[in-house]
C-alpha cells in the first residue's frame, strides 16, 4: 500500500506523525473517501469542493491547490490499483490542523496542516439485481451526535458508538432518529425512502453529512426524469416504506430489509431501488 504524508509518498507502514498533532489530540481535522472503479474517480470534482467547504469551517488554509491535490489522488490510485491488485480502489485523505508543541484549545497560529492519504481495497460494488444484492439489516437509534454532522469531521466517536451499538443487537447499520423522531442519516451512509410511490430524502442542514453518493443519486435520477424530494422523513414514513436504501462512497445504493424488528416492504429489495442503481451506475462518472 502507497501512502502520502507530508509531500511524499511511501509504504503505509512507514508512514507516521507526532501524538502532539491536533488530528490525534483532538479529532481537530477532516477527511474524504473517494471511491475509484477502473482508474476513475466517482464524484472527485463534488469530493474536493466538500473538502474545501470543511477546510473553510475549520478555517484550516486548503494547503494544496485542485491541480495537486488531482496529482496526488491520481497517484495514490495508480500505484495502489496495482499494489493491491485491485481494480475497486478507495481513496482516503486526512487533513489536520498540524502538529503543536504544547496543547491548547485555542486554534494555534503560524501551523502547518498534516496530510495524509492511501489506497485501500474497496468491497465490490453492489450487485444490480434484486435477486443478486446483499442486504441490510439496520437498527433504529436516537441520534446522540452533535449538531455539525455536516461536517466531515474525523471525529468520528458518536458514529462508531451507533455503528457498534446497532452491532450489539446483530444490525449492519443504524439508522438515526433525531429528537422529533426524523431521520438524520445513518452511522456511515446517508438514507433513502421510497414512500407512496415517490423517493424521499431528508434535506441537507447540520444534522447530516451532505453525502456525495446522495448528491449523485438525486442528479443521476434526475437525468431520468425521476424525482427526489428533500423532504423531512418521519419514524412513521421510514417504517412504512416500500423500500429503504442506504448510500455512501462505499456501499453506493444498498437495500434495507428490515429495520429493528420490521421487515421493510416485501423483505427483499425492490424495483425503484433497482432503477436507482441503474441511473447511477448509468451517469455516476
Ligand atoms: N462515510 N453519512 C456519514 C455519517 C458518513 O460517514 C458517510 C460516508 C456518508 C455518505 O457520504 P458519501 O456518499 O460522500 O460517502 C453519510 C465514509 C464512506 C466513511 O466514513 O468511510
Amino acid at each position: 500500500t502507497t501512502a502520502f504524508l507530508n509531500n511524499a509518498y511511501m509504504p503505509l507502514e512507514q508512514a507516521s506523525i507526532s501524538p502532539m498533532d491536533r488530528g490525534f489530540l483532538f479529532g481537530d481535522g477532516i477527511y474524504e473517501v473517494i471511491p475509484t472503479h477502473y482508474g476513475k474517480p466517482i464524484g472527485l470534482q463534488a469530493h474536493l469542493s466538500r473538502m474545501s467547504d470543511g477546510l473553510a469551517e475549520l478555517q484550516i488554509d486548503n494547503p494544496y491547490s485542485a491541480q495537486q491535490w488531482q496529482t496526488l489522488i491520481d497517484t495514490l490510485i495508480q500505484r495502489n490499483r496495482s499494489e493491491l491488485g485491485s481494480d475497486y480502489i478507495g481513496v482516503y485523505l486526512q487533513i489536520t490542523r498540524g502538529t503543536v508543541m504544547s496543547r491548547q484549545h485555542a486554534y494555534p497560529q503560524d501551523i502547518t496542516p498534516t496530510v495524509f492519504g492511501y489506497g485501500f481495497t474497496l468491497a465490490a460494488p453492489p450487485a444490480t439485481t434484486p435477486e443478486q444484492v446483499t442486504t441490510l439489516d439496520v437498527a433504529l437509534l436516537k441520534d446522540r451526535r452533535w449538531e455539525r454532522c455536516h461536517i466531515k469531521s474525523t471525529s468520528l466517536l458518536g458514529n462508531v458508538m451507533h455503528f457498534e451499538q446497532g452491532k450489539a443487537q446483530g444490525k449492519q447499520e443504524a439508522i438515526l432518529l433525531n429528537a422529533h423522531d426524523e431521520v438524520t442519516e445513518a452511522s456511515s451512509c446517508n438514507v433513502f425512502v421510497v414512500w407512496q410511490g415517490d423517493i424521499y430524502t431528508p434535506p441537507l442542514d447540520y444534522q447530516l453529512l451532505p453525502g456525495i453518493t446522495r448528491k449523485l443519486v438525486i442528479e443521476s435520477l434526475a437525468k431520468e426524469g425521476i424525482a427526489v424530494y428533500e423532504q423531512v422523513i418521519s419514524k412513521t414514513m421510514l417504517l412504512q416504506a416500500q423500500e429503504v436504501w442506504l448510500t455512501s462512497s462505499s456501499k453506493e445504493i444498498t437495500p434495507v430489509t428490515h429495520i429493528d424488528e420490521q421487515t421493510i416492504g416485501e423483505g427483499q429489495a425492490g424495483p425503484v431501488w433497482e432503477a436507482a442503481l441503474a441511473a447511477f451506475n448509468k451517469h455516476k462518472f
